[in-house]
C-alpha cells in the first residue's frame, strides 16, 4: 500500500499532475445566478432572457468557439431504409447527410437502429470514435471512408479502416439491450464531421472560411464545436424521421465526445436530455479544482478541440469567466445525467460531481430538484433527481453498467408517474 502511494505521488510529481485532494487550491466559482451587470437571477424567465444567453456567449467566445456559419443539409442519401438487424428484432437505417459549399462537400454517415414495428420511439444519439462499423459486429454496417487515426492492431492503416475493426467497440454499445428497452440508437463517426487532428484543412471547418482564411478565428469553432454542430445536424435529420419521436432525443457521449454532447445540448434545446460519460476536463468537471487534467494540459495536448481564446486561461483557471457547472446548467431544465469512474482520476470524478451539484441551482428555478444529495454517493450507487449521477467502479470507459443507468434514468424522466 505504502509503496503504491509513493509511486502514485512520484508519478504526480514527475508529470506535474495533481491527484492529491489536499493540493486542490481554494477557489471561488463564478456566480451562476448573477448577471454580468450584477443583477441576481431569481426566476426561470430571467435565466432564459438574461443569464443563459450571456453564458452561452462566454462559452462560445472563450472556450469552444462559435459556429460561424449556418450550414444546412444539402442532400439526404438513404443507403438503407429498413435493413433487417439482430435476428429480425430491429431495423437498421443508414443515411448519408451531404453538405456542400462551392467546391466543398462533406458526408456524415448516420447509422440508426430502431426496435422493429415500433413508431415514435425515443432515440439516443451520440458520436463514435473510429467509425460506425466499430459499434457492432453487424456485417451490413457500411465502413467509414473518412480519415481515421492509424491503429495497425485494428487494421486501420493509411488512415483508412478495414473489415478488421468491425465490432471492436461493441462492448461500449450494448445495442440490443437498448433496443429491447424500447429505445432507438443513432451514431455518426466523429471524424466524418471533423477528423480528430490538429489540422483545420479538413472536416467541416473549411466551409466557414473567407477567401484566404486557413484556420478558424480566435473565437471560432474548434473540433468540439464542430462535433457539437454535427450532433445538431443529426437532430435535423432525426426530426424528419417519422419513426423517431423527435421530442425524446437524448444526446450522449463518452469522454471527448461527452464534452461535445454537453456543448451540443447547451446549443440546441431540441435535445430532450443529455448524458455526459466520463467527460472530465472541459466537459463536466470543474476547471478551478485543478485536479487531474487541467486547462493547461488539455490546451497543450489537444489545442484543436477549443477556440484559441482558451489558451489565455492555461494555468490561469481562476481568470476563466465561466466554469463547467455553468455548461451543465445550460442543459436545464432538461434532464441531465453525469457519470464518473473510480479509476478515472484524470477526469476528476469529484469535480464532475460538484459541478452537477452546482448546476442544480438552475433546475431549482424551474421547480425541480437537481441532484437529490450533497455528498458524493458510494461507487455503483446511482442518484437521480432531474440531474442524475453515478460513479462506477473501474476505469475510464462506457460500459453496459453505465448504459443500464442511462436507460433507467430515461425511463424515469420520460414516463410520468401514474
Ligand atoms: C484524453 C484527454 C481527455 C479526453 C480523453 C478521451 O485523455 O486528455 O480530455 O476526455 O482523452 O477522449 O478519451
Amino acid at each position: 500500500m505504502i509503496i503504491l502511494l509513493i509511486s502514485v505521488n512520484l508519478m504526480a510529481q514527475q508529470t506535474g499532475v495533481n491527484y492529491d485532494e489536499k493540493e486542490v487550491p481554494n477557489y471561488k466559482l463564478p456566480e451562476l445566478l448573477v448577471s454580468k451587470n450584477g443583477r441576481k437571477i431569481k426566476n426561470a424567465k430571467r435565466w432564459e432572457k438574461i443569464r443563459r444567453p450571456e453564458l452561452l456567449k462566454l462559452f462560445e467566445q472563450e472556450v469552444y468557439g462559435k459556429i460561424p456559419v449556418d450550414i444546412e443539409i444539402d442532400d439526404v442519401i438513404i443507403h438503407e431504409a429498413a435493413g433487417e438487424a439482430f435476428n429480425g428484432t430491429a431495423i437498421r437505417r443508414q443515411v448519408e447527410l451531404v453538405f456542400r459549399k462551392d467546391d466543398l462537400a462533406l458526408s456524415a454517415n448516420l447509422l440508426i437502429y430502431l426496435p422493429k414495428d415500433s413508431d415514435n420511439v425515443p432515440v439516443f444519439v451520440g458520436l463514435n470514435f473510429n467509425g460506425n462499423h466499430t459499434v457492432s459486429d453487424d456485417p451490413d454496417i457500411r465502413l467509414a471512408d473518412s480519415w481515421v487515426r492509424d491503429n495497425p492492431s485494428l487494421g486501420i492503416v493509411h488512415n483508412q479502416v478495414t473489415e478488421q475493426s468491425r465490432g471492436v467497440a461493441s462492448d461500449r454499445w450494448p445495442i440490443e439491450e437498448i433496443l429491447e428497452a424500447g429505445y432507438g440508437i443513432a451514431t455518426i463517426y466523429c471524424g466524418d464531421i471533423d477528423p480528430d487532428r490538429d489540422n483545420f484543412q479538413d472536416g467541416i471547418h473549411p466551409f466557414s472560411y473567407q477567401l484566404g482564411q486557413f484556420r478558424p478565428g480566435y473565437d471560432e469553432w474548434g473540433t468540439i464545436s464542430a462535433w457539437a454542430w454535427g450532433l445538431t445536424k443529426a437532430m435535423d435529420y432525426l426530426s424528419t424521421d417519422a419513426d423517431v419521436d423527435s421530442s425524446r432525443v437524448i444526446v450522449f457521449g463518452h469522454s471527448r465526445l461527452g464534452k461535445a454532447a454537453l456543448w451540443a445540448a447547451a446549443l440546441d434545446q431540441r435535445f430532450a436530455m443529455c448524458i455526459s460519460n466520463n467527460s472530465g476536463c472541459m466537459g463536466a468537471a470543474l476547471s478551478r479544482r485543478q485536479f487531474g487534467e487541467t486547462v493547461g494540459s488539455i490546451t497543450k495536448a489537444f489545442p484543436h478541440w477549443f477556440c484559441e481564446n482558451l489558451n489565455k486561461y492555461a494555468s490561469r483557471e481562476e481568470n476563466l469567466p465561466v466554469d463547467q457547472h455553468m455548461l451543465l446548467a445550460l442543459v436545464a431544465p432538461r434532464p441531465l445525467y453525469v457519470t464518473s469512474a473510480t479509476e478515472d482520476l484524470w477526469a476528476d470524478p469529484k469535480g464532475e460531481f460538484l459541478s452537477a451539484i452546482e448546476a442544480g441551482a438552475v433546475y431549482q428555478l424551474y421547480g425541480t430538484e437537481g441532484l437529490p444529495v450533497n455528498e458524493m454517493p458510494a461507487p455503483d450507487s446511482p442518484v437521480a433527481g432531474s440531474v442524475g449521477y453515478h460513479i462506477r467502479t473501474g476505469k475510464h470507459d462506457i460500459t453496459s453498467y453505465d448504459w443500464k443507468q442511462f436507460i433507467d434514468f430515461a425511463n424515469q424522466q420520460f414516463t410520468p408517474e401514474q
